[in-house]
C-alpha cells in the first residue's frame, strides 16, 4: 500500500468507528495530513475538553494523552504508539516534589504540561510553553516554584519580573542539544534569515532569537512574517511542515539533530492499525489521578483561556 492508500484507509476506518484524531505539531507530515486536529501542547488540551467522539487517538507522547483522559475520562484515550514518551516528563518524581513543597511552603508550584499525570497531582497549575507568561502573570501569587523545564522556567523569569520564580534544573534532551555555536554557524551560512526558537532551548541560544515560542507561535510567525528565510529552533518537523505551507520561504533548521525520538515513533501505518483496533495502548488512570490532576489542568486553561 502507498501513503494515501494508508491515509484513505484511516479516514474510512475513523469514520466508521467514530475516532478523532489529535496530532501534535512535531508529527510527520503524513500523519498531521488525516489528523482531525494538529496544534500545539496547549491546542491539543483545549480541544481535547471539547472533542465529541466516543474514542480519541493521541499521535503524540504519553503525557498528552494523559492530559485528554484527564479531561475527558469517559472517552476511550488511546496513545498511538505505547513507547512515546517525553524524557523530559519522566525527569522528576513525586518524592522529589514533595521534598521541595516541604522545603518551600509559602510556594504554588507551577508543572510544565511536560509531566506525567502522577506528578500533576500534587502541582497547583499547569503551563504549556504557548501559556505560560499569561498564566504566570495572571496568578495572583508572587512565589512561584517551575518545575521542570529550567529554559522555560528562565525564559518565563525574565518575562515576569514581578515574580519571585524558583527553577529546578531539568529540561528537553532534544532542545538542549543546540548550543551558541549551532546559532552562530547557522546565522554565518544564512545571514538574512530569522531565528525563531522554542523556549525549551538553552538561554544562550534564546538571546540570539529574533522571536521565542512554542511550536504553534513559530509557525504562526513565519507564516506571518514579511521576512523570507528563517532558522528554525525546534524539532525539526517544523522546518518541514513550514516549507509545505509557505513554498516560498525558506527554513534551516537550527541542526539536523534536533529531532525528538519520541515524537517520531509514530507512522501511519501505527495509526491505521490504531484504527483498526490492533495497535496503540488505552490510556487508564485511576479516579483520584484524574480529579486531583485535573484541578492543574482546569487552572491553566482558567488563566490561560
Ligand atoms: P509545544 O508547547 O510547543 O507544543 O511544545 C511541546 C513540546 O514537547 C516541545 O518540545
Ligand atoms: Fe519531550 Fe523534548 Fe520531545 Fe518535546 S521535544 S516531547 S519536550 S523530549
Amino acid at each position: 500500500m502507498n501513503v494515501s492508500e494508508i491515509q484513505n484507509q484511516i479516514l474510512k476506518l475513523k469514520k466508521e468507528n467514530d475516532i478523532y484524531i489529535l496530532a501534535h505539531s512535531y508529527q510527520a507530515r503524513e500523519i498531521t495530513e488525516i489528523a482531525d486536529f494538529v496544534g500545539d501542547s496547549y491546542a491539543l488540551s483545549v480541544k481535547a475538553a471539547t472533542v465529541d467522539a466516543k474514542t480519541v487517538l493521541m499521535c503524540g507522547v504519553r503525557f498528552m494523552a494523559e492530559t485528554v483522559k484527564i479531561l475527558s475520562p469517559q472517552k476511550k484515550v488511546i496513545l498511538a504508539s505505547p513507547d512515546a514518551g517525553c524524557p523530559m516528563a519522566e525527569q522528576m518524581d513525586k518524592e522529589l516534589i514533595e521534598q521541595l513543597k516541604e522545603m518551600n511552603p509559602e510556594y504554588k508550584v507551577v508543572a510544565y504540561i511536560n509531566t506525567t499525570a502522577e506528578l500533576k497531582t500534587i502541582c497547583d497549575v499547569c503551563v504549556t510553553s504557548s501559556s505560560a507568561v499569561k498564566i504566570i502573570k495572571a496568578m495572583p501569587e508572587k512565589d512561584i516554584l517551575f518545575i521542570p523545564d529550567i529554559n522555560l522556567g528562565t525564559y518565563v523569569s525574565k518575562q515576569c519580573p514581578d515574580k519571585n520564580i524558583k527553577l529546578v534544573s531539568g529540561g528537553c534532551p532534544t532542545h538542549c542539544r543546540v548550543s551558541e555555536k549551532h546559532v552562530l554557524k547557522a546565522k554565518e551560512e544564512h545571514p538574512n534569515a530569522l531565528l525563531l526558537v522554542h523556549p525549551e532551548c538553552t538561554p544562550d541560544v534564546a538571546v540570539h532569537a529574533d522571536y521565542i515560542g512554542s511550536t504553534s507561535g513559530i509557525i504562526d510567525y513565519a507564516v506571518n512574517s514579511d521576512a523570507k528565510e528563517f532558522i528554525i529552533g525546534t524539532e525539526n518537523s517544523i522546518s518541514e511542515h513550514l516549507q509545505y505551507e509557505c513554498p516560498d520561504k525558506m527554513f534551516y533548521p537550527l541542526s539536523k539533530d534536533l529531532v525528538c525520538h519520541n515524537m517520531k515513533i509514530t507512522t501511519l501505518p501505527d495509526v491505521l492499525n490504531c484504527c483498526k483496533g490492533i495497535a496503540g495502548e488505552e490510556i487508564i488512570l485511576d479516579d483520584e489521578t484524574i480529579a486531583r490532576a485535573k484541578k492543574c489542568i482546569d487552572k491553566m486553561i482558567e488563566y490561560g483561556g
